[in-house]
């Protein structure tokens, strides 16, 4: 076979002993490969809508939301549930992507020194979640989840709020001016406490 020369057209020795030729191939050939499986993803249903029972975050869970990013929850804490059985086992049905279309940007993250919280809400009561934040071993004795007593004393950036939301509506979510003027007025006198766990206990309530 070695030997076998092929007179003209793109033979495979030819492409072979070409460097340039063999790497613009291999690029044609990924960005088709990868075209091909991302690019249905922008036009499926199952991708792109809402799972039945989802609903945009309230004023207050967006909040929340920004709390738990700033704080870098996300380090230590999943928020995706993989489709094996000791997952659905522990934590509840595994997660779907139309149950992210709110989400922007999206906390799945792939540590877990904390467990996996996509369906944490409803889980714990709030007083739970408010001692538990304070100070994890008052409830948890062997947890090694660091303590954030300071949220309950900061209070919830309500003025940022509608512009947050009118954002999140561009990306998709269908919040009413309505919501989106009263948002500022939604998380008065809330503190970071109160919206961290608003946030945590609307966490994947929808699906259970
Ligand atoms: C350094 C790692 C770490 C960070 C950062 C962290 N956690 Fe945790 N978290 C843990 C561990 C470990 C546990 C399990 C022990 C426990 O319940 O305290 C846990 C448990 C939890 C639980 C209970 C989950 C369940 O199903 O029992 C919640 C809710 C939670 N964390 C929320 C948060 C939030 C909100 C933040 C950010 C403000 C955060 N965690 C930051 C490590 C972390």
């Amino acid at each position: 076979m070695s030997n076998h020369s092929n007179s003209g057209g793109l033979s495979h020795e030819k492409v072979e002993t070409s460097n340039f030729l063999m790497i613009v191939l291999i690029l044609v050939v990924l960005l088709f490969g990868g075209m091909v499986e991302i690019v249905p993803l922008f036009f499926q249903k199952s991708t792109t809508e809402a799972v039945p029972g989802l609903k945009p975050y309230t004023a207050l869970q967006v909040a929340g939301r920004d709390v738990y990013v700033r704080e870098g929850c996300y380090n230590c804490h999943s928020q995706m549930i993989r489709p094996f059985r000791a997952e659905t086992l522990r934590y509840g049905p595994y997660s779907v992507a139309g149950e992210f279309v709110y989400d922007h940007p999206f906390q799945w993250g792939s540590k877990r020194t904390g467990p996996d919280l996509a369906r944490v809400g409803g889980k714990y009561s709030d007083e739970w979640h408010r001692i538990h934040l304070i100070n994890p071993r008052d409830v948890v004795p062997e947890s090694n989840m660091p303590a954030y007593p300071w949220l309950a004393t900061a209070a919830v950036d309500g003025a940022s709020l509608p512009a947050h939301m009118s954002g999140l509506r561009k990306l998709g979510a269908p919040y009413s001016d309505d919501e989106i003027a009263k948002a500022t007025e939604d998380v008065k006198g809330k503190t970071e406490l109160d919206a961290v766990i608003a946030y945590l206990q609307g966490m994947g309530i929808h699906r259970k």
